[in-house]
């Protein structure tokens, strides 16, 4: 099992660049199904996520080549639309198939994806939708498979705004017979980069990033090269690695835009952001202040990905913040994690009371999910002493060598492999 190793206490200093957003190349690698030529994608970030959609690509009949963040995809050779079990396990984003596969091959099976430790994150919102688009749904023994001569478009009304479901349906339209209304569609960035790159292989598609997206479907779908948009979730969390270090960091290939509402929390919080033209400079000399009201919500909202992180930089503020979790219904497990750090944090259902504390201090922690882990890390760059992460494969999932990239900022911090704890205590880091 890998764990970090960090010894708080050191300010980070100096510029890194942000890579290629998760959560927007892994709806994009599944779209690239629908081309019937090959597809060239830059910036795809090197993560567990990433390589899994990869092997189903591959386990499907796809050619696929991956090399420097450049993922190259020759979809003709597509033989099957029965995503295995084994990798829909892995990574409930495989879910994002079903909408593409039935779309060009009028058929596809997944298992049904698991929930996860921050909610049972279940996939009805794409099944009604794919059924108003005219598929056969049969749902049992833990598959569903889906069945359609030829979409057909129509009009849709998501419960929620969901970034999946408005994706997945989004693309599913994009090969229907006439024109699709998706209502209360997800905004996210993810949706934009979603719908360029889907522009770029011939579909037509208007509002994306709005709350109504029509699409008028097309016969076929061509090959392109596109480029992802920075990923800013770890833009995010970068910026509050750079604060809760009373740091000074330059983030580029950094888009202010996607980050409006946690650049404004961050400001509250006493934390000096500086934007430019895909920079963000970020510089904290004085006392963090706690934040009145932190509340979860879908995009321009402020972002449920990046709670837990925001939580840990919350934790050493003078005064007492309230952060509520209305997306998901278990995305507070990093709190008991924090608190075996000293942090004093009270929990009333999905709202969380933090009353800062003048220093946490070091402690073996575990990462629960993916942002939870990156909310420990950031508490171990805050603390005093030497702080452990285990279970590091959950941040692998979303960060590409979290630790070299804040070891290159200056963070005193190191992944070690297979190590008893009791050997790591003396490990000089
Ligand atoms: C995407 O998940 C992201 N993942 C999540 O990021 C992100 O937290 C989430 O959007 C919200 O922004 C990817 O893009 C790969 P939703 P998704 O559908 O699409 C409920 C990370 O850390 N719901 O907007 O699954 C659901 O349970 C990950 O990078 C249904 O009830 O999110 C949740 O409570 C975590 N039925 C809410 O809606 C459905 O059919 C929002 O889910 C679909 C969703």
């Amino acid at each position: 099992m890998e764990r970090l190793v960090i010894r708080g206490g050191r300010p980070l200093e100096g510029s890194t660049r942000i890579h290629g957003a998760k959560n927007a190349a892994l709806p994009i690698l599944a779209a690239v199904t629908m081309a019937d030529g090959e597809t060239v994608i830059r910036d795809v970030p090197n993560l567990d996520d990433i390589r899994v959609m990869l092997d189903i690509l591959r386990s499907i009949g796809a050619r696929v080549y991956y090399a420097d963040r450049v993922v190259t995809v020759d979809p003709t050779g597509i033989c099957t639309t029965d995503v295995p079990e084994h990798l829909m396990r892995m990574m409930r984003s495989s879910v994002f198939l079903m909408g593409p596969l039935l779309a060009r091959f009028g058929n596809v099976r997944v298992s049904k994806p698991g929930g996860c430790s921050i909610g049972t994150r279940p996939i009805d919102f794409h099944v009604k939708g794919l059924a108003r688009l005219g598929a056969d749904i049969i749902d049992r023994h833990g598959y569903i498979e889906c069945l359609a001569t030829r979409l057909q478009g129509t009009t849709i009304f998501l419960d929620f705004p969901s970034v999946g479901a408005t994706e997945n349906l989004m693309m599913a339209a994009s090969l229907a017979q006439g024109e699709t209304i998706i209502g209360n569609a997800a905004r996210e960035p993810e949706i934009k980069d979603l719908a360029l790159f889907l522009q770029k292989m011939g579909a037509h598609i208007e509002g994306a990033g709005e709350d109504t997206i029509i699409i008028h479907g097309v016969e076929r779908l061509h090959g392109c090269e596109f480029r992802v948009s920075p990923d800013r979730v770890v833009t995010g969390t970068m910026m509050i690695a750079g604060a809760i270090t009373k740091g000074h960091i330059e983030l580029e290939n950094a888009r202010s835009s996607d980050l409006a509402a946690v650049i404004m929390k961050l400001r509250e919080a006493g934390v000096h952001v500086t934007t430019g033209n895909d920079i963000i400079e970020v510089k904290q000399t004085g006392t963090l202040q706690a934040v009145d009201r932190i509340q979860t919500a879908p995009y321009p909202g402020f972002p449920t990905d990046l709670q837990a992180p925001f939580m840990s930089l919350l934790t050493l503020a003078k005064g007492t913040s309230i952060i509520s979790e209305t997306i998901f219904e278990d995305r507070f497990q990093h709190v008991s994690e924090l608190q075996r750090m000293g942090a004093a944090i009270k929990v009333d259902l999905r709202t969380a009371f933090i009353k800062g504390v003048r220093e946490l201090s070091g402690a073996a922690v575990e990462a629960t999910d993916l942002r939870a882990g990156a909310a420990l890390v950031l508490a171990g760059l805050g603390a005093q002493g030497t702080t452990i992460v285990d279970r590091v494969y959950h941040i692998d999932r979303g960060y590409e060598s979290l630790e070299t990239q804040l070891h290159d900022l200056g963070a005193n911090i190191m992944r070690l492999r297979d190590q008893p704890h009791a050997d790591i205590a003396v490990a000089e880091v």
